[in-house]
């Protein structure tokens, strides 16, 4: 049975866990976003928005969660690596990670400038951190 802690050699059960949790509840939401924007205004569509961003702030829950796991474990050794190779994927694992939060809170602000509050998995209020913002249509 594999270590539920990272070392030396291995990343651990629980890290692989976070990792393989973040990656489908990511692709979910793009499918789920994507399908959103080609539905026309519905209570099903509704529904889904609200589906939508329970599961979203849920993400962000589980990738802070992963970040103070990663902090507080060993992982494995990158020592037999090029010096590129090392610096190579330290950018693109940063990137990533700053991708994958950016990605959910560009979705809180959307739904704050819509006028909307965020409500953390559909239970806390957030503090709204922008207006709302009120669209001129020349129609
Ligand atoms: C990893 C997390 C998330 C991903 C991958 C994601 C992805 C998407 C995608 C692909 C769309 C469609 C964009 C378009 O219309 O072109 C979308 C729409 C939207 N998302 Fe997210 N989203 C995430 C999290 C959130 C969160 C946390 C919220 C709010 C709390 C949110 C609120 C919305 C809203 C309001 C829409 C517009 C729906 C509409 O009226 O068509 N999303 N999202």
């Amino acid at each position: 049975m594999e270590n539920l802690k990272g070392s030396n050699n291995s990343w651990g059960l629980v890290a692989k866990l976070f990792h393989w949790i973040v990656a489908i509840f990511i692709l979910l939401q793009i499918f789920f976003g994507i399908n959103l924007h080609f539905m026309n205004p519905s209570s099903t569509k509704g529904d889904l928005i609200h589906y939508h961003k329970i599961f979203g702030t849920l993400i962000i829950l589980v990738i802070f969660l992963r970040l103070a796991w990663k902090f507080y474990n060993p992982s494995p050794s990158h020592n037999k690596l090029s010096f590129l190779h090392k610096i190579g994927s330290k950018i693109v694992h940063i990137l990533l990670y700053l991708l994958i939060i950016i990605l959910p809170i560009q979705g809180m602000f959307l739904t704050w400038a819509a006028g909307s509050d965020v409500l953390l998995l559909g239970l806390i209020k957030l503090p709204r951190l922008m207006r709302r913002i009120y669209l001129m249509r020349n129609t």
